[in-house]
C-alpha cells in the first residue's frame, strides 16, 4: 500500500532524446499516446498507454493531460536569480548596462531578507516556465548564494550556484578580496556541494572584475573540491574584449586569460562565447569546456549572434540559457524561438528536434549532469514538464493543420511561453499546476 502510493503516473504525449538529433537517427522516443510512470521521484517506465496500461497495479493514480507534450524539465544554463527584479532595463550595451542597474539591484543582496524573498521568487519563475534545473549566479555577497539553496534544497531541486568573485571595477562596497572570495566560496562548497541535489559553481564575475589573484584562486577552489564548477562570462561584447585586452596584455586573447588561470575543462560553463576566435573556439573544444547560448540577452544587449555552426562543428557542447535580467524571458520556449532566429540570419536553420534536445539532454550534458536528468531513462529523476498545446488559439490552431513532429515542435517553440506549461514536476511532485478559469 505505502509503495503503492508512491508510485504515479503521467499519460499525454511524450517527447524525450537519447542523444543529440545531428548525431544520427534514433535519438529521441516520441509516444503519441504515452504513460510515464515514476516511483520514489525517479523514472520506473515510459511507453505507449496501450501497453504500459494493462500492467499498472489497479488503483494507482494516472493523471492524464490531454492535448499535452510531456517533456524532461528544461535547462536553464546560465540565468542570474538577482537580476529577476531589474529585468527589461534599457542599456545602450553591456558595461553601461551593467553599471547602471545591475549593480545597484545586487546591492540589496546584502540583506539575507532580500535574498530569501528574491529567492522565492526566481524559483517559482524557473518553475512556471517549465525549468527543473538551472546554474545561476548570486551575487557577491555569500548570504545570496546560501538563500537560493536554502529555497531549492526544500522544494528538492536540482540547482547549481555559487557566489559572484569580484574584487576590482566593480563599486567598493561590491567587491570581496581574492582572500575573502575564497574563504567565503569555501565554505559555502562545505555546506551545500553534493548536499541534496544541489552543487556548487566557482563563479568569478568575468575576467574585467577579478585580479589574476582572484582567478588564481578559483582555480584553488576547483582544485580542492573536485567535482565544483566553473561559471563564468566569456566574450559577450566587443568592448568587454577590448578591455580584456587592456587589462591583460599578455593573454593571447579572452579565453586565454581563464586558461593561464587552468579555469578550463569539462566542469566549466562560458556564457555568450560571441566574439571568439578560430584558435579560442579549438581550445574550448580540446578542454572539453562548455557554453551557454543566451538568445534574448544577446539581442536585447545587441551583443552578437552565437555562431551554433562553429560551436557544433566542434563538438562543443552547449545548452540554452535565459540570462536573466538581461534576457527578456525565463522561458526556454522563448530562448529557443529567438536562437532559431539567430541561426536563421547566419544562414544556418536549427532543427527543431536538435532544438528541444537542447533545451533538456543537451543542457544536462553541458551542466555534466546527464546521469541524473535530461529523459526518461529508467531509474532518473522525475523532473518533467507539461505542455498543454491546446492553446493560445493561434497555436491550437496551427496545430491542427500539421502533420510531423518536427512542425509541431517548431511551432511550439516560436508561439509557446509559459502560458502553455501546464505543470512542472520535480522528482515526480508536482510543483507548479497552472490554474485557469
Ligand atoms: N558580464 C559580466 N556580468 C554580467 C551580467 O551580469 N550579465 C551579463 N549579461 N553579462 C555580464
Ligand atoms: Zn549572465
Amino acid at each position: 500500500m505505502g509503495e503503492l502510493a508512491l508510485t504515479k503516473a503521467v499519460r499525454g504525449s511524450i517527447l524525450h532524446f537519447k542523444r543529440d538529433p545531428r548525431l544520427g537517427s534514433a535519438s529521441y522516443e516520441y509516444l503519441r499516446d504515452g504513460i510515464l510512470v515514476h516511483h520514489r521521484g525517479r523514472v520506473e517506465r515510459v511507453g505507449p498507454a496501450s501497453e504500459v496500461l494493462p500492467d499498472l497495479e489497479p488503483g494507482l493514480p494516472v493523471m492524464h493531460y490531454k492535448t499535452s507534450l510531456i517533456l524532461p524539465g528544461f535547462v536553464d544554463t546560465h540565468v542570474h536569480y538577482p537580476q529577476t527584479e531589474m529585468i527589461a532595463s534599457k542599456g545602450k550595451n553591456l558595461l553601461d548596462w551593467l553599471n547602471t542597474y545591475t549593480f545597484p539591484v545586487e546591492r540589496k543582496f546584502k540583506s539575507y531578507a532580500h535574498c530569501r524573498y528574491a529567492a522565492q521568487f526566481f524559483i517559482q519563475q524557473l518553475l512556471s516556465n517549465g525549468t527543473t534545473t538551472a546554474l545561476v549566479f548570486s551575487t557577491v555577497h555569500k548570504v545570496s548564494a546560501q538563500a537560493l539553496f536554502e529555497e531549492a534544497l526544500n522544494l528538492k531541486m536540482r540547482l547549481i550556484t555559487g557566489k559572484v568573485l569580484m574584487d576590482r571595477n566593480a563599486p567598493e562596497d561590491l567587491l570581496d578580496t581574492a582572500e575573502s572570495g575564497q574563504r567565503e566560496s569555501a565554505e559555502l562548497i562545505k555546506e551545500w556541494h553534493g548536499r541534496g541535489r544541489l552543487g556548487y559553481a566557482v563563479t568569478p564575475r568575468f575576467a574585467p572584475t577579478s585580479t589574476p589573484e582572484q582567478l588564481e584562486s578559483a582555480s584553488y577552489l576547483l582544485r580542492e573540491f573536485p567535482g565544483t564548477y566553473l561559471h563564468t562570462h566569456l566574450s559577450e561584447n566587443q568592448e568587454e574584449v577590448e578591455w580584456v585586452k587592456q587589462l591583460f596584455p599578455e593573454a593571447p586573447h579572452y579565453l586565454g586569460v581563464y586558461e593561464k588561470h587552468h579555469l578550463l575543462g569539462e566542469h566549466s560553463i562560458f556564457a555568450h562565447a560571441l566574439h571568439l576566435s578560430d584558435a579560442e573556439l579549438n581550445r574550448l573544444a580540446q578542454t572539453h569546456s562548455a557554453l551557454a547560448f543566451c538568445p534574448t540577452s544577446n539581442l536585447f544587449l545587441g551583443s552578437g549572434l552565437f555562431d551554433i555552426e562553429a560551436v557544433t562543428d566542434r563538438g562543443l557542447r552547449f545548452g540554452m540559457a535565459t540570462d536573466v535580467g538581461a534576457g527578456t524571458s525565463f522561458s526556454i520556449l522563448q530562448s529557443l524561438n529567438e536562437a532559431y532566429k539567430i541561426a536563421q540570419l547566419q544562414q544556418y536553420t536549427l532543427d527543431p528536434l536538435r532544438a528541444f534536445y537542447l533545451a533538456t539532454l543537451g543542457g544536462a550534458q553541458a551542466l555534466g549532469l546527464s546521469r541524473h536528468i535530461g529523459n526518461f531513462e529508467k531509474g532518473k529523476e522525475a523532473d518533467f514538464v507539461v505542455l498543454n498545446t491546446s492553446l493560445p488559439r493561434l497555436l491550437a490552431n496551427r496545430f491542427d493543420s500539421c502533420e510531423t513532429l518536427e512542425e509541431k515542435l517548431l511551432i511550439l517553440m516560436t508561439l509557446g511561453d509559459d502560458r502553455n506549461v501546464e505543470a512542472t514536476y520535480v522528482m515526480g511532485r508536482p510543483l507548479f499546476e497552472r490554474h485557469r478559469d
